[in-house]
C-alpha cells in the first residue's frame, strides 16, 4: 500500500463526543487527549514520517475562556506525561504556531519538548498549537520584509521555496495526506500554504472515537487516489493517450 510521507490531522469532534454523553466539552476535550496517544503510536507503526496534529487554531481564542484555559492545561497535562516515552520511541517533537500569545509556562514545556527530542528520527510529531494558516503566511511575509529592509535578501529571489523556507514548517515535507474527523469538510485555515496538492480525507467519526482503523481506512483511501500534480497519470502517459 502507498504510505504517505507526510499525515495531518484536523481533531475535530471533541465537543460533540461529550454533548452525546450528557458531558461537558472538557471530557471531550480529555478523550481526545488518549486519541492523540494511539494516533501518534499508530503513525510510527504505519511507516508515516511526520504526523502533524492541530491542536489549538489561532481562532480558537474565541472560545468561553475556561475552554481556552482546559485546552492550554491538556497541552501541558500530554506533555508532561508523555514526553519521556516519546522520547524514548525515538519521536522528535515540532511545535508550530504563533507562541507570542502562549504564557511562560507552555513556552518552556513545549522548548523542553523540542530539545530534548531533537536528534531524533523515527517519527516527526509536529503540534500545531496556536497555529492559523494565514498567521503562518502573514509572519513569514513579515521575515522576508524585514531580511529585505536589512539588505539581506534581494526581493528578486522570493519564490514559492523562499515562502516555503520562511514559514512555520521550514524544512517539512508538504502533507499528503490531510485527515479531518467530525464530518466537517473544511480546512478551518490549517496549513492553507502547505495543502497545495495535499489529498483530503474527512472522516464521520468524532476525535475521541479516532482508532487504528480509522488511520489505516484513511490511509487505503489515500492509496487509491490518483496524484497528478498538475500533469498527466503515469498510465495515462504509458498508453501514448
Ligand atoms: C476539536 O474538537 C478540538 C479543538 C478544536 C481544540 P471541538 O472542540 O471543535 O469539537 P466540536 O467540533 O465542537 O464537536
Ligand atoms: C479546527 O477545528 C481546529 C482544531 C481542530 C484545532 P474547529 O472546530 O475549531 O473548526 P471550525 O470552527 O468548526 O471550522
Ligand atoms: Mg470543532
Amino acid at each position: 500500500m502507498n504510505t504517505p510521507q507526510h499525515v495531518a490531522i484536523i481533531m475535530d469532534g471533541n465537543g460533540r463526543w461529550a454533548q452525546r454523553r450528557g458531558q461537558m466539552r472538557t471530557t471531550g476535550h480529555r478523550m481526545g487527549v488518549e486519541a492523540v496517544r494511539e494516533a501518534v503510536r499508530s503513525a510510527g507503526e504505519l511507516g508515516i514520517r511526520y504526523l502533524t496534529l492541530f491542536a489549538f487554531s489561532s481562532e480558537n481564542w474565541s472560545r468561553p475562556e475556561d475552554e481556552v484555559n482546559d485546552l492550554m492545561g491538556l497541552l501541558k497535562f500530554f506533555v508532561r506525561r508523555d514526553l519521556a516515552e516519546l522520547h524514548r520511541e525515538g519521536v522528535r517533537v515540532r511545535v508550530i504556531g504563533n507562541r507570542r500569545a502562549l504564557k511562560a509556562d507552555i513556552l518552556s514545556l513545549l522548548a523542553e519538548a523540542e530539545d530534548l527530542t531533537r536528534n531524533n528520527s523515527a517519527l516527526e510529531l509536529i503540534i500545531a498549537f496556536n497555529y492559523g494558516g494565514r498567521d503562518d503566511i502573514a509572519r513569514a511575509a513579515r521575515g522576508l520584509v524585514d531580511q529585505v529592509a536589512r539588505g539581506e535578501l534581494d526581493p528578486q529571489s522570493i519564490n514559492e521555496d523562499a515562502i516555503s523556507n520562511a514559514l512555520d514548517t521550514a524544512g517539512i515535507p508538504d502533507p499528503d495526506l490531510i485527515i479531518r474527523t467530525s464530518g466537517e469538510q473544511r480546512i478551518s485555515n490549517f496549513l492553507i500554504w502547505q495543502a497545495a496538492y495535499a489529498e483530503f480525507v474527512f472522516l464521520p467519526c468524532l476525535w475521541p472515537d479516532f482508532g487504528r482503523a480509522d488511520f489505516e481506512e484513511a490511509i487505503r483511501q489515500y492509496s487509491c487516489r490518483d496524484r497528478r500534480f498538475g500533469s498527466v497519470a503515469e498510465r495515462d502517459l504509458a498508453l501514448g493517450s
